[in-house]
């Protein structure tokens, strides 16, 4: 039975991936196409008056163009490693000059007792973004929000990361504690964080924090002009906090190549027509070349807000909008890990990071453990997996000391009440819990404290199940690192039917995160699980991980950034053909 599954299944396996390489080679002749016709269209100009390609310079540079754009590698046919990666930026973006914006550094230098520390942060973006920019160079401006953080760059702000061995160049930005309150605190998690999430949290909009909002965009984008030495880098501008810098970028680097990625949903046009400053937002993110989102669902809401608040021309077939003369692309890049994760190859085994956990929390020999890891957020639904295990000891209380929740729930953005207030009902809750299901040991663990990325990998490994939640999530990188950390093939994956990781790990006990009996039937599930079916599971939701990993999900937006500038490219010259002008 078993063999005649695993048959078919790589039967299925065999016909996704000629659709896939079929589909790829279609869609690139009809790109091909498209372009050619465009540039035709161009030569033709307005009095239709048919210019033939011929011999001149522009023309040999032209056909150069389109030679080298047949050249574009199929994203889907490569294995993706750092190496690839670097190949594919290397062949597709000579030469290219990376930035990336964000706002969350990738490494954090605080002052402690033991002198300066480094902090990784507990960020889904920077996990995503460190393994690239190691892989190809380049500077990462972000703010500088450690306390010894001033102490330890050069005297233009600037630092080689990961100290030991630098790869690339992190150049600090500073922010005023007023700035930070309005546009960080303020207008980004208060105002566009709720907006974008949807998870019944209003969202609050002030002038002052929209203003300083601009401010600080504009300071970023100052930044990148500042440190580009070409007129046309690749500029990599991450999420919700700079949503008006890839407009401010590209009109002081017209030739730029702009990818804006939102790590976050994009809310429906009804929904997003309560923000003040809707228009202002969506014209700002068309300042990018392409603006991709993690899922076709919020490409399709981003569109559907472009063509409700701002007056352009969408061309709905190749999923475009222009405004003003300038083409944005909107696509899906759904996000990932590295590949193999570089923390996992540094940890003990499975079962002995299971007894490493059982000894740190004094637990008995044999307890099952589920564990869930993420920022202290109101939209990971912390207080709804707690619900749901309350709702699982009050149906079986047999469990009572044969398992342990673990949740670790790094403090993120407490000066909000919304971050304080629900940190201090998880807590109140937890207590509950422990005394209604009072036995030999504590059955919740809540521990509200960062914990660095090897931590995180030693529990992933150790535990029956993990649990992921949220209410509402773009991807959700903690699910896929979970998989990722289980080279045993153990360990079931309980997963929000809200994260854009569920249309990809379907393989997980996929759950309503509101509803808590349901979500109990599933950790009990989990915890009686045969092994080989949770092998079963794991290995497919591994293979999708592997294939799909961030240096894929890098590729496909560097792509599709030079077939972009290619097409950018080429209109122009045939454009100059057309009127005349001699090439420089
Ligand atoms: O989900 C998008 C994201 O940028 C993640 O990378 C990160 O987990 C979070 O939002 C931002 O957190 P912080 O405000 O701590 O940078």
């Amino acid at each position: 039975m078993l063999a005649y599954l695993l048959a078919a299944l790589a039967g299925v396996v065999l016909v996704l991936t000629v659709g896939t390489i079929i589909f790829a080679v279609l869609m690139m002749r009809g790109w091909m196409k498209a372009l050619r016709r465009a540039v035709e269209e161009v030569r033709r100009g307005a009095q239709g008056v048919h210019l033939q390609l011929g011999g001149s310079s522009i023309d040999r540079e032209i056909h150069k163009l389109l030679r080298s754009a047949e050249q574009v590698t199929f994203t889907s046919q490569i294995e993706w490693t750092p190496k690839s990666l670097q190949e594919v930026l290397q062949s597709v973006l000579p030469e290219a000059e990376v930035l990336v914006l964000s706002n969350r550094e990738p490494y954090i230098h605080n002052t402690s007792e033991a002198g300066i520390v480094v902090q990784r942060p507990a960020s889904g973006l920077v996990s995503a973004l460190e393994p690239i920019m190691r892989a190809c160079g380049g500077t990462w401006i972000a703010h500088g929000s450690g306390s010894a953080d001033r102490e330890t760059v050069d005297d233009n702000d600037r630092i080689g990361v990961p100290e030991s061995t630098p790869a690339y160049t992190l150049r600090r930005i500073w922010i005023s504690e007023e700035e930070q309150d309005g546009y960080y605190y303020g207008f980004a998690n208060e105002g566009l964080w709720p907006l974008c999430h949807i998870v019944f949290v209003r969202p609050t909009f002030r002038s002052s924090d929209w203003q300083m909002y601009r401010q600080i965009n504009q300071r970023f984008a100052d930044a990148v002009v500042a440190e580009a030495r070409t007129e046309d880098p690749v500029v990599l501008v991450q999420d919700y906090h700079f949503a008006l810098a890839p407009r401010m970028i590209r009109e002081r680097l017209p030739k730029a190549t702009i990818i804006t990625f939102w790590h976050i949903p994009w809310p429906n046009a009804e929904t997003f027509s309560i923000c003040p400053w809707k228009a202002e937002i969506i014209e700002g993110m068309l300042g990018s070349t392409i603006v991709g989102f993690h899922t076709q669902f919020h490409c399709n809401n981003f569109i559907e807000g472009v063509d409700r608040f701002v007056e352009s021309r969408i061309d709905r077939e190749v999923q475009a909008v222009s405004l003003g003369g300038h083409e944005t692309g909107v696509r899906a890049y759904p996000i990932s890990i590295e590949w193999p994760p570089r923390e996992v190859e540094k940890l003990p085994a499975p079962a002995e990071c299971r007894s490493g956990i059982i000894s740190q929390f004094e637990l008995t020999k044999g307890t099952r453990l589920i564990v869930g890891v993420e920022r202290f957020d109101y939209t990971k639904g912390i207080l709804d997996r707690m619900r749901a295990l309350d709702a699982l000891l009050l149906r079986n209380p047999a469990w009572r000391d044969r398992v342990a929740f673990i949740q670790v729930a790094a403090p993120t953005r407490s000066k909000l009440s919304s971050y304080s207030k629900l940190r201090a009902e998880a807590e109140a809750l937890a207590a509950e819990i422990n005394e209604r299901h009072h036995g030999r040991q504590p059955v919740m663990h809540l521990i509200t404290r960062h914990y660095e990325p090897s931590d995180v990998f030693r529990l992933f490994r150790g535990a029956d199940a993990c649990v992921v939640s949220s209410l509402h999530d773009g991807m959700n990188l903690v699910a896929k690192e979970f998989v990722s950390s289980r080279e045993d093939n153990a360990g079931v994956l309980i997963l929000s039917s809200f994260t854009g990781a569920s249309r990809e790990l379907s393989e997980a006990l996929i759950v309503n995160p509101y509803d808590s009996e349901e979500m109990a039937s599933a950790m009990e599930l989990a915890l009686t699980m045969p092994i080989e079916e949770q092998a079963e599971r794991m290995k497919l939701m591994r293979q999708q991980v592997k294939e799909h990993n961030v240096y894929r999900w890098a590729g496909a937006m560097l792509v599709d950034a030079a077939r972009s500038r290619t097409r950018e490219r080429v209109l122009g010259l045939a454009s100059k053909a057309r009127h005349g002008v001699k090439p420089i």
